[in-house]
């Protein structure tokens, strides 16, 4: 267990970020705490599994909160080609403010919205940013839309890392639309072109306090593949 520093997100926010991933004992945190507070550190992510949770002591004294119990869903991808007619793809470079409000919609669980110590509009730069790189295929390979009245009311991003399968990275429906199948349409788009691909597996991340998320991906037949706590340490 150890202290890393991330790059990106010390970058993005103009802090210095690291993270801990606990895989032993929680006294070596307080040890790893203070270190990182030495080194000018900000914001420590710590990460555990799901049966670990930090006790109150080491919470209370360095004021960290759980802000995420992240879970990763996966499904394996059948052969059979499923409906998706209300779906398209998207093909241009430019994001628009459709898209945009589709984003933001799926990041509402987010830790980087829920946690209000991050300067104000931290979450919808980040969002903004995650969207363009992934409309440019910077984070994406594929980015999938549902149209009513020439208007994008939902949409997904697609990622295939080649030995871990197809990963979702945004998903959402406009909440007017909602519960018409559509959230259903898109993630058949993925499970088509994944297919199509040779790629047989496909994984979504959600919240676990996103109820409506994880019903609607256990209905649809993922099952859970692993869950992390997530604690953030502003030191
Ligand atoms: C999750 C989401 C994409 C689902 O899209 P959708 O178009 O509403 O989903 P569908 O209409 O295909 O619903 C399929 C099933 O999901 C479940 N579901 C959908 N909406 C639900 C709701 N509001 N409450 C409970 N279950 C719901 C139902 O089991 C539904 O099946 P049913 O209609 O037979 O009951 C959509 O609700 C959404 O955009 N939520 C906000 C953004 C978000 O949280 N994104 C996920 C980030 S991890």
């Amino acid at each position: 267990m150890k202290l890393e520093h991330l790059s990106w997100d010390s970058n993005f926010f103009d802090i210095k970020v690291g993270r801990i991933t606990l895989n032993c004992s929680e006294n070596d945190i307080q040890a790893l705490l203070e270190d990182a507070k030495n080194r000018n550190y900000q914001l420590v992510y710590v990460f555990t599994n799901k049966e670990t949770e930090l006790t109150s002591d080491v919470l209370n004294w360095w004021s960290g909160k759980l802000v995420d119990r992240k879970i990763i869903y996966k499904k394996d991808i059948s052969s059979n080609i499923k409906e998706e007619s209300l779906i398209l793809s998207y093909s241009r470079a430019e994001i628009n403010d459709e898209l945009l409000h589709l984003a933001y919609l799926s990041g509402q669980f987010s830790r980087f919205r829920l946690d209000k110590k991050f300067p104000e509009g931290s979450f919808e730069r980040m969002y903004k940013e995650w969207l363009k790189k992934s409309v440019s295929g910077e984070l994406a390979d594929k980015v999938f839309v549902a149209k009513e009245a020439g208007k994008i009311v939902g949409f997904v991003t697609l990622k295939i890392n080649k030995n871990n399968g197809g990963n979702i990275g945004l998903i959402a429906v406009d909440k007017n639309v909602q519960g018409k199948g559509l959230g259903t349409q898109l993630i058949n788009a993925c499970e088509n072109y994944l297919n199509n691909n040779f790629i047989k597996i496909l994984r979504v991340p959600a919240q676990l306090e996103n109820f409506q998320a994880c019903r609607f991906y256990e209905k649809y037949g993922f099952k859970e593949d692993n869950i992390t706590n997530i604690y953030h340490f502003w030191i």
